[in-house]
């Protein structure tokens, strides 16, 4: 097996992934996936979603988070939702998230706003999976380490207790469910996943949470080294979003009919 090169007389380097094979030459990430666009990063975003039918129906997502509800916003740009959320959500009281899956916490997201609000409600859980410490943490990614801690401390938690744990042994991946309810009903939920490795150090600066220690290999970066344009084409919430897109626009078609 490989064992990480040693520095003069220090402490042994730790590579943040394992180096390229000898002799292997691959085109940057960039390169491959953006063709003509070249190893620049791509330039942010694409233009705000056009304005909703003056007859879309309200959609309420359950987040304080103003990029998500942009994301799903721009994904349902065809379909006559018109989304609420993030300037409704902090007068309503929160339901805990004591759930044992992100399934579960999704759906009693759903379930609470949609009893609070009108709409239909989209509401989500996320979090990230390490094999090596079989599953964990899991639905607790958010409070891992206690309430006072920062993104930068959870992330060297995971350093600390993977210390010694080989690359090949370092799997994991974020998992997102989306759960649609109404009126105290689920509706349907819907999941996305992304596979990756945890680094041996924190890299790149974007993002959030876990994404300087989530080494995609696709694109031979972590999660934060990467635009955010790049994450949104491959992330858990990403696809999770796209798949949950995709049904409430025939949702809102079946419903006009
Ligand atoms: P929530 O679903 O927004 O409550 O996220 C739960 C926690 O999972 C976050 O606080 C992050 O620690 C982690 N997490 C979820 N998605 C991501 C991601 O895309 N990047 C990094 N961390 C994430």
């Amino acid at each position: 097996m490989r064992r990480p090169p040693r520095r003069e007389g220090g402490a042994p380097r730790r590579p943040r992934v394992p180096p390229p094979e000898a002799g292997v030459e691959r085109p940057h990430y960039r390169q491959r996936f953006a063709p003509g666009i070249g190893p620049e990063p791509i330039p942010p975003a694409a233009p705000p979603p056009p304005e909703p039918p003056a007859d879309a129906m309200p959609l309420f997502v359950a987040t304080k988070n103003p990029g998500k509800a942009r994301e799903l916003a721009a994904m349902l740009a065809d379909a006559p939702f018109h989304v609420v959320g993030p300037e409704l959500i902090g007068d309503l009281e929160a339901p805990a998230e004591d759930g044992a899956t992100f399934e579960a916490n999704a759906r009693k997201k759903a379930i609470h706003y949609s009893r609070l609000v009108e709409h239909l409600v989209v509401a989500d859980d996320s979090g990230l999976e390490v094999d090596a410490l079989r599953g964990e943490p899991g639905v607790r990614s958010a409070r891992l380490g206690g309430h006072a801690a920062s993104d930068a401390d959870r992330v060297r938690l995971i350093l600390s207790k993977l210390e010694g744990v080989p690359w090949e042994e370092r799997g994991a991946r974020f998992r997102c469910v989306l759960a649609v309810a109404r009126r105290g009903a689920v509706l349907e939920t819907f999941e996305g996943v992304v596979e990756g490795r945890i680094a041996f150090e924190p890299a790149g600066a974007e993002g959030f949470g876990y994404d300087p220690i989530f080494f995609y290999e696709p694109a031979e970066m972590t999660f934060a080294e990467m635009t955010a344009v790049e994450k949104n084409r491959v992330s858990h919430r990403a696809q999770a979003l796209e798949r949950a897109a995709g049904w409430l626009a025939d949702w809102a078609r079946a419903k006009r009919r």
